[in-house]
């Protein structure tokens, strides 16, 4: 390990490889950087960054891989080049161009986000004041103002979360990866330099997205191996140490109900306004259907998604009929004009697959 430094502070309480690299975060940034302008990804939102494109694209990369949001990010900036466009355009579009991206909420926090934004007279630059916008939590507003703005802000994610406890050899056995980042937080704040603090933050994001993997990490080209506990000990897969999830199961009936070349589907009731909501397969429930009636019907297919805690399993029945008093959340969508609706991701492909299979 190269010279230690005295710039931060050295935790008393703190386990002893946790001292170690903080008694060297000077070294350690400087190697990270090092590495990062060298071997950083092009991504787009790094080539003439903008507050916007910072934005939207930290919104996007909210549980979602970097290779899925790129076509996503590039059509919005397209359409919708900055907050004022984003602002004025009707939410409809927004949920449109967000189709099969998931956790449609972010789409609609952006988009109030932006009107909020438009409505000031210039954006917010600390953290602390961005975490009052519709959708930010604390890992986005440090990644917004860090590298907008050079805000002195940490981010700690999961990739992060997976850093710091290996560097550290983390013996805490953390609840799950969000209560990690609580707890690790001031080790991240500790590491973080006064100068480019957004710089530091993406090279750690960089190391966790393509060297220190969650399985088979690429110790050998890591640049801050000698920093690095775990590595050093040969056992990085160890950590970091997350009790293991509890997964909840659940069941779930949608019925699958053509009539005259329209398909029946369900509106969700937080896109109060018609076409802005999001279209999904009825369940049995929605549909009004008689419990267990359904289930006596042919089974186009059955489907299993993890969303969060729950692993749910989804069985698409045919029926021919429903209730005539349907409720105002049920429509008929005439199957040609399917693609003009937003379908969430997962339904899309199922109705897809289902028309393919059974046409009629
Ligand atoms: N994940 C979240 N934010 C990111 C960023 N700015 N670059 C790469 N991956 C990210």
């Amino acid at each position: 390990m190269p010279a230690p430094n005295d710039r931060h502070e050295i935790r008393g309480s703190a386990p002893a490889p946790e001292r170690e690299l903080v008694r060297h975060a000077r070294g350690f940034g400087r190697a990270l950087s090092a590495w990062y302008r060298t071997s950083a990804r092009p991504l787009p939102w790094r080539q003439a960054p903008s507050l916007y494109k910072t934005v939207v694209s930290e919104f996007m990369l909210q549980q979602t891989q970097v290779k899925t949001v790129l076509p996503y990010l590039a059509r919005w900036l397209e359409e919708l080049p900055d907050f004022a466009a984003l602002a004025a355009a009707p939410e409809a579009r927004v949920l449109k161009l967000w189709e099969g991206l998931g956790y449609y909420s972010r789409a609609r926090n952006l988009h109030r986000l932006a009107q909020a934004i438009a409505a000031l007279p210039s954006a917010p630059r600390d953290a602390a004041a961005w975490q009052e916008l519709p959708g930010v939590g604390p890992y986005t507003a440090a990644a917004i103002t860090s590298i907008s703005f050079s805000a002195p802000a940490a981010c700690v994610d999961g990739n992060v979360v997976r850093i710091l406890a290996r560097l550290t050899s983390d013996a805490t056995l953390h609840r799950d990866s969000a209560s990690a980042a609580k707890t690790l937080a001031p080790l991240a704040a500790a590491l973080l330099p006064a100068a480019n603090p957004g710089g530091h933050n993406q090279a750690m994001m960089e190391l966790g997205a393509t060297v220190c993997l969650r399985s088979n990490p690429l110790c050998p080209q890591c640049p801050v191996r000698e920093f690095c506990s775990a590595g050093l000990r040969g056992n990085p897969g160890d950590y970091p140490r997350l009790a293991p999830k509890k997964m909840e199961r659940l069941s779930l009936t949608r019925v699958w109900c053509q009539r005259r070349g329209a398909l029946l589907l369900h509106l969700s009731a937080n896109g109060a306004r018609r076409f802005a909501a999001m279209h999904e397969l009825p369940t049995a429930d929605q549909a009004g259907s008689t419990p267990g009636a359904v289930e006596r019907g042919e089974l186009l297919a059955k489907k299993r998604r993890g969303i969060t805690r729950y692993q749910i399993t989804e069985s698409i029945f045919r029926v021919s009929s429903v209730s005539k008093n349907l409720s105002k959340e049920l429509v008929w969508v005439p199957i040609d004009e399917l693609e003009s609706v937003t379908l969430s991701g997962p339904h899309r492909r199922w109705i897809r697959e289902i028309l393919l299979a059974a046409p009629a």
